[in-house]
């Protein structure tokens, strides 16, 4: 497996991967989100190659100040392709991610997780994360 940050001749395999986990077409704004990750120090992204096909991705954000310690690294998202899930694609990713994070002297590292999204959930409980002292809030503005 190789692993490397995410370039713009990416974007179009990563679209491929999210719309076959999530069955749903990936919207302008969604790519334009995903191409925003493409050389951005403070938005990484990261991709994982296998037989020089592009089967896993990650993004990440890194904040400053808010989260109680000065750099906060958060994981935005990430996914690999159905057919190679439970090969340890994912874990290498987020270690791709973690390395970076530290590199860039973030000392926390945050994400959010859907309350029933159990898969999500074990992945990130397995690569030691913790609930956080924080808690997510929303408002409604629109219909
Ligand atoms: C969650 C996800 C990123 C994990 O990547 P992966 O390559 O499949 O996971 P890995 O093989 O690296 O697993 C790492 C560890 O997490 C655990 N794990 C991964 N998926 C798990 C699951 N569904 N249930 C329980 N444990 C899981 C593994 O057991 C493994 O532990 P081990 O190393 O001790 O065996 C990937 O499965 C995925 O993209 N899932 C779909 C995500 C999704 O539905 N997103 C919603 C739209 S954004």
């Amino acid at each position: 497996m190789n692993l490397r940050r995410m370039t713009a001749d990416d974007v179009a395999s990563v679209v491929q991967i999210q719309q076959s986990i999530t069955r749903q077409e990936v919207t302008a704004r969604w790519r334009n989100m995903l191409a925003s990750h493409v050389g951005n120090p403070d938005g990484p992204g990261f991709v994982a190659e296998k037989d020089g096909k592009v089967v896993g991705f990650i993004l990440g954000e890194i904040k400053v100040g808010g989260f109680g310690s000065e750099l906060t690294g958060w994981i935005e998202m990430m996914g690999v392709t159905p057919e190679q899930m439970g090969a340890g694609i994912g874990r290498t990713l987020a270690k791709a991610l973690f390395d970076y994070f530290k590199a860039e002297g973030v000392q926390e590292i945050c994400t959010a997780v859907l309350w029933d999204s159990g898969d999500m959930l074990a992945f990130f409980k397995n690569l030691g994360f913790d609930r956080s002292p924080f808690i997510n809030l929303k408002l409604k503005v629109g219909a």
